[in-house]
């Protein structure tokens, strides 16, 4: 029997992880609102003396730049009222403008910071990696931060089975390394024919072609599809259930099956039903058939263990790991795998079996010097202890969240919440949006996606920070 990991709130509504609508009633919060330690956006500051304005660097901004996952008509929007952040230093939990505004890092920068920005340790492990050297090929070479860093990581991964690990950059890169090797790994064993994946519907992998293929979200990954034989051929599922109802012809082509344990983020951040991830690795081994587990969002700590494979104890063949890897410093991404995968790789060089892939920053010695730092913290600091009492805490703090008429639900595990709201004019009105740039006015920056609201915020917080930004929430949804 699996234990449920996610998060039960207290008191009020019991969120059954299968649907979208709670089963209670709300009670009225009894939390006592503490004050903020961001300082309003308007009580600011004064400009910095040093360095451009931020109407400065908008100005040039949108004279030039292109930013990721953007609609530029809002960049534009909003860039000409002043309004996005432009960030010149952090401080823990506490990113800085120009102008000397400050906000809470409600979504860790992009789900990337672990234990805050400037911190110490991580900052001197990098500075003193850069006095060697910044960066050498790994290719033909080797260095010492980053064969210390592959023991510890494996050494981290508490359950055994992982034995080899291939570095790349980002999230998407470390799922782009497993799909090429389980393909691969499937014609050195002589079944070739394994060439599609398993993915489910709402995934998130990443966004080069590959990781993308995998997709399920129409907005993100329709346009990549679109008119083009697909990148991947993808058997798509929406959940453990659907497993047995695939075709035997269709599941023996499957080279491999990727999920987000636990949860799945782009998507609105959803919860898997408790038993998803040990369904799909029984499936994986009724059907010869690899699992892939991207915890490129969910890994080092973020759910309450330092994998959230851990919840369900299953070892996958391969454990995609990035973001948070170098405390979200750098970018530097690693696959773990198993010993089988490694060896049906080997062979003499005729033979054409080595895994050509790989990315000229492969290994960053910087990035490498950041996860050591980050994975020490780990160890001496208590952080997953604390992760956990965070968790514990923002569970209360959500309470009058709740019982806001304005929200549907909220999904919480471990340290990470999604505060879905009832929009009843969706599509046409954006009320995430709405409400997200109403919090930073209120000293939270974080990005919604659709109609949830992120809050991520990382480890280094205090519970009057986790109270401000739960306030600066409630103050946005009673604008808008
Ligand atoms: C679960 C998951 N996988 C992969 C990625 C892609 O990571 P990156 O943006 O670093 O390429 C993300 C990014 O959000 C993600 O959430």
């Amino acid at each position: 029997m699996i234990k449920p990991w996610y998060r039960v709130p207290r008191k009020t509504a019991r969120i059954d992880p299968r649907s979208t609508r709670r089963t209670e009633t709300p009670t009225p919060p009894t939390r006592p609102q503490s004050s903020g330690l961001v300082k309003s956006p308007a009580a600011t500051s004064a400009p910095s003396a040093t360095g451009p304005t931020s109407a400065d660097v908008l100005a040039r901004d949108r004279a030039m730049v292109w930013h990721p996952f953007t609609p530029w008509e809002d960049w534009m929007d909003e860039a000409s009222a002043g309004d996005p952040p432009v960030i010149v230093d952090g401080q823990g939990a506490v990113l800085r403008t120009a102008d000397g505004r400050e906000y809470l890092d409600g979504n860790s920068s992009i789900w990337t910071n672990l234990h805050g920005h400037r911190q110490p340790r991580i900052d001197a492990a990098i500075r003193a990696q850069l006095e060697r050297i910044a960066h050498c090929s790994f290719l033909g070479a080797t260095h010492p931060s980053a064969v210390e860093l592959a023991g510890q990581l494996l050494a981290a991964w508490p359950l055994g089975g992982l034995e080899r690990v291939f570095y790349s950059d980002d999230g998407s890169t470390a799922l782009e390394s497993a799909l090429r090797m389980a393909r691969q790994y499937h014609q050195f064993r002589g079944e070739p024919w394994r060439t599609s994946f398993l993915a489910f519907r709402g995934a998130y992998h990443g966004d080069t072609l590959g990781a993308a293929g995998l997709g399920g979200i129409e907005l993100f990954h329709g346009a990549v599809k679109q008119g083009a034989t697909p990148p991947l051929e993808v058997v798509r599922v929406g959940e453990a259930s659907e497993l047995a109802l695939l075709r035997p012809e269709v599941a023996r082509k499957v080279a491999a099956a990727v999920i987000e344990p636990v949860l799945q983020g782009a998507a609105g951040l959803r919860l898997w039903p408790p038993g998803t991830l040990r369904a799909l690795r029984e499936w994986c081994d009724q059907n010869g058939v690899l699992l892939i587990a991207d915890e490129v969002l969910t890994g080092f700590g973020r759910t309450g263990r330092m994998f959230a494979c851990e919840h369900e104890e299953v070892v996958p063949d391969f454990l995609c790991l990035a973001k948070g890897l170098t405390g979200g410093y750098l970018p530097l991404a690693a696959t773990l795998t198993t010993r089988a995968v490694f060896e049906a790789f080997r062979g003499q060089p005729g033979e054409r079996r080595a895994l050509y892939y790989g990315h000229s920053y492969t290994a960053n010695p910087l990035g490498c010097a950041a996860a050591l730092a980050s994975l020490e913290l780990f160890r001496t600091d208590g952080v997953l202890e604390r992760v956990r009492e965070l968790g514990d805490y923002l569970d209360g703090a959500l309470e009058p969240l709740r019982t806001n008429a304005r929200v549907a639900e909220i999904r919480q595990v471990g340290f990470v919440a999604g505060i879905e709201l009832r929009n009843p004019e969706a599509p046409t009105r954006r009320l995430g949006r709405e409400v997200c740039l109403a919090a930073r006015r209120h000293g939270l920056l974080t990005r919604p996606i659709g109609d949830v609201v992120v809050l991520m915020l990382p480890y280094c917080v205090t519970e009057a920070q986790i109270d401000a930004a739960v306030r600066a929430i409630e103050r946005g949804l009673a604008e808008c």
